[in-house]
């Protein structure tokens, strides 16, 4: 069948009509990308996770640019998979295509090769192997205020992610090296920032892997310092502190923060990353406990991700929030400045003090009169 009328102007029409949609129509696209992205999102993540899990980045930091064949080859994977997984990287922006030959795009090869010092790689790993199927319960998480994404984590009964990880070594790991990238960007610039000279003995609040008191150890060269968290993690960071040559003035303590006793000659209480795991009530009980355990001078510091005061952002903390709510514990999220400030004046920490830091993080320091 013709579908062209034969008068002149409609075979001169239809093609401009055609032209003028086409032309909306990739407008429309490109102004609605991040509506796609997010519609996308599980598939792109996918892409990316499934790039990471064949090290196709680090493929062509060291070997590319290479043809689809030659990336067949490398990854033994069937040509029209591999067709699919360059399609999605390329469009994603995330490589490059040029005469026939796929390379990374600078941000790629900074972030998911593992020839860059700082990529990101375990925590693509984190939301892949912990994350991503709880999260598909994040709508029934909202209706029932708790975190029913637990039930793809498997194994013990504990309440919280933290305790069934205890469970799986090797999800622990991936956790850990996940945490262990988050805050070794971050707590460099938490290191430069907060002034620990006049502390004896500090301690990390779930430190997790010793990452922290590592670099802060590395800038305050008298410090001592442990990290406080479950009997497995401090296995793990234990182990890093030795390797890092720091454990004459490193150590971890086993310990529940609502439970165990905080050592008496703590006269520092870090709390990083911390205390987006509980309610709020909970952070004013621990910072409670943390007041009555310190001596007068003494010092409880908070150093995390921060939501602005007007609840309007930043996007990682909308994206972390749904991730304590549905997985982690049911209770937290990423609070504001203006929330930790008031629990602070709350368990009568005086002289306080915040600073802004990058990637979105904050410090906020109160003094025990
Ligand atoms: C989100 S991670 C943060 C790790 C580390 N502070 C960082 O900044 O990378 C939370 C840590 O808190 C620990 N944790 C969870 N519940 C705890 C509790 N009740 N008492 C002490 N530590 C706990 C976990 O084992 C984990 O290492």
């Amino acid at each position: 069948m013709n579908c062209y009328s034969d008068t002149p102007l409609s075979k001169f029409l239809t093609p401009l009509k055609l032209f003028v949609s086409l032309k909306a129509e990739s407008f429309w696209r490109w102004r609605n990308r991040e509506n796609y992205l997010i519609l996308g999102g599980h598939i792109y993540f996918q892409t990316l996770s499934a790039a990471v899990q064949l090290d196709l980045f680090s493929l062509l930091d060291e070997k590319g640019p290479l043809t689809e064949e030659e990336v067949a080859q490398a990854l033994n994977l069937e040509k029209q998979p591999c067709t699919i997984l360059l399609l999605g990287l390329t469009a994603l922006k995330l490589l490059v295509k040029k005469s026939g030959h796929y390379k990374n795009s600078k941000f790629a090869r900074a972030v998911y090769s593992r020839c860059s010092a700082k990529n990101m790689i375990d925590i693509v790993k984190w939301q892949h192997f912990i994350n991503y199927k709880p999260m598909y319960h994040f709508y029934e998480s909202l209706r029932a205020n708790t975190n029913t994404g637990l039930k793809d984590i498997p194994g013990g009964d504990e309440p919280y992610l933290y305790g069934r990880l205890t469970h799986h070594p090797e999800l622990e790991k991936i956790f850990q090296d996940a945490m262990h990238e988050i805050s070794l960007r971050a707590s460099e610039n938490f290191a430069t920032y907060v002034d620990l000279s006049a502390s004896r003995f500090l301690i990390d609040v779930g430190g997790g892997d010793g990452t922290n008191i590592i670099n802060l150890a590395k800038a305050n060269p008298e410090l001592r310092a442990a990290v406080f968290d479950s009997k497995t993690v401090c296995k793990i960071a234990e182990k890093n502190i030795a390797e890092k040559g720091f454990s004459s003035r490193l150590g971890a303590i086993q310990g529940d923060c609502f439970t165990t006793p905080f050592p008496q000659e703590a006269d520092t209480i870090l709390f990083c990353h911390f205390f987006t795991i509980w309610s709020l009530e909970e952070n004013l009980q621990i910072l409670k406990k943390a007041y009555d355990s310190l001596p007068s001078g003494g010092r409880a510091i908070i150093f995390n991700m921060m939501q602005h005061n007007d609840h309007t952002g930043p996007i990682l903390a909308a994206m972390g929030s749904p991730y304590f709510l549905t997985l982690a514990t049911g209770k937290g999220m990423l609070y504001t400045w203006d929330q930790y400030i008031e629990r602070f004046k709350a368990a009568g920490f005086k002289d306080i003090k915040t600073q802004r830091l990058p990637s979105d993080h904050g410090v906020i320091i109160g003094t025990k009169p």
